[in-house]
């Protein structure tokens, strides 16, 4: 099987002045994994590394450069599930971690347990040996004066932030290995001046990814809150044996708009290689290995 690699960065409104970072940064992404895949990299193994490049990038709101909370702090969420075996991973309000997708691989390893959330979750991850960051390595100066913009703004509501304007930079990946296997991760610092402990769609099995090996896998982006109504991803994987990916994605978008009353995108690869991608946002950041080339695009 020939090796996929999908992965986003946002889908929002995403100013010019923000085009080239977008683009680098999921160029960067996929430069970084889709060589390894070839070399024989598992689906899961490439989902978790490819998010991992993501989070270190202040561009985008998941890990460093996630949004500030109603209290001016960071909580973050993700999420990572195995197409070949239906198991998954989820953390949700875990603080000071750069990379939280890979506590929830670590999580998906438990006997016990597949989601863990606020201090518990940080209890896991210290005794799984990831190191805490001071909170300002994860700020970055861009959010931080967002936050002094909309912290005391009336007029600010989170569904304008997919709409419109506001940045909503939630990451994902998505990976077909050469054995076949289909598998996901997202990864978020949720919605700009969310309330303390709100958790959104990202680390939810369904409507933030999504990964079985007979149907599809999916990574979807946008506001958390109508994504869940629809469980957009597993909608659009249910979609994708009868309509394709393009048109799966396609539909599932629709279904966001419609009966969800929401904004978004998801990204998606079919077992048979073929990739799938939509929004509904002005914009949307993603970027695909095509055999050696990679494509990095803002689509509109
Ligand atoms: N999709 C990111 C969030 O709503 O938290």
């Amino acid at each position: 099987m020939q090796p996929r690699l999908i992965v986003h960065g946002g889908a929002w409104d995403i100013p010019d002045e923000h085009v080239d970072d977008h683009v680098a940064g999921v160029h960067k992404a996929v430069k970084t994994v889709a060589p390894l895949l070839e070399q024989g990299m598992s689906a899961l193994e490439a989902v978790e590394k490819a998010v991992n490049v993501l989070e270190e990038d202040p561009t985008f709101d998941a890990g460093r450069g996630a949004f500030l909370n109603a209290e001016g702090g960071i909580e973050l969420d993700a999420m990572i599930m195995d197409g070949s075996t239906l198991d998954f991973g989820c953390i949700a309000a875990m603080r000071n971690l750069l990379n939280p997708v890979s506590v929830a691989r670590k999580v998906m390893d438990s006997p016990d347990f597949r989601f863990l959330v606020g201090e518990g979750a940080m209890r896991f991850a210290r005794e799984h040996g990831f190191s805490e960051l001071p909170f300002e390595e994860l700020l970055t100066e861009r959010e931080l004066s967002f936050y002094n913009k909309i912290r005391n703004n009336p007029e600010f509501n989170q569904i304008g932030a997919f709409s419109g304007k506001t940045p909503s930079d939630t990451v994902g990946a998505v990976a077909l290995d050469e054995q076949g296997n289909l598998a996901c991760a997202t990864s978020t610092g949720g919605t700009p001046r969310k309330h303390p402990g709100r958790v959104g769609d990202s680390p939810v099995i369904g409507s933030g990814g999504y990964a079985d090996n007979d149907t599809a896998a999916a990574s979807s982006t946008g506001y958390g809150e109508t994504i869940m109504r629809v469980v957009l991803c597993k909608t659009a994987c249910d979609l994708t044996p009868q309509n394709g990916p393009m048109d799966a994605a396609a539909q599932s978008i629709n279904i966001l708009k419609q009966k969800g009353r929401g904004y978004g995108g998801l990204i998606m690869i079919a077992p048979d290689g073929r990739y799938g991608f939509a929004h509904n946002t002005p914009r949307m950041a993603f970027a695909y290995a095509d055999g050696e080339d990679v494509v990095a695009k803002i689509c509109s």
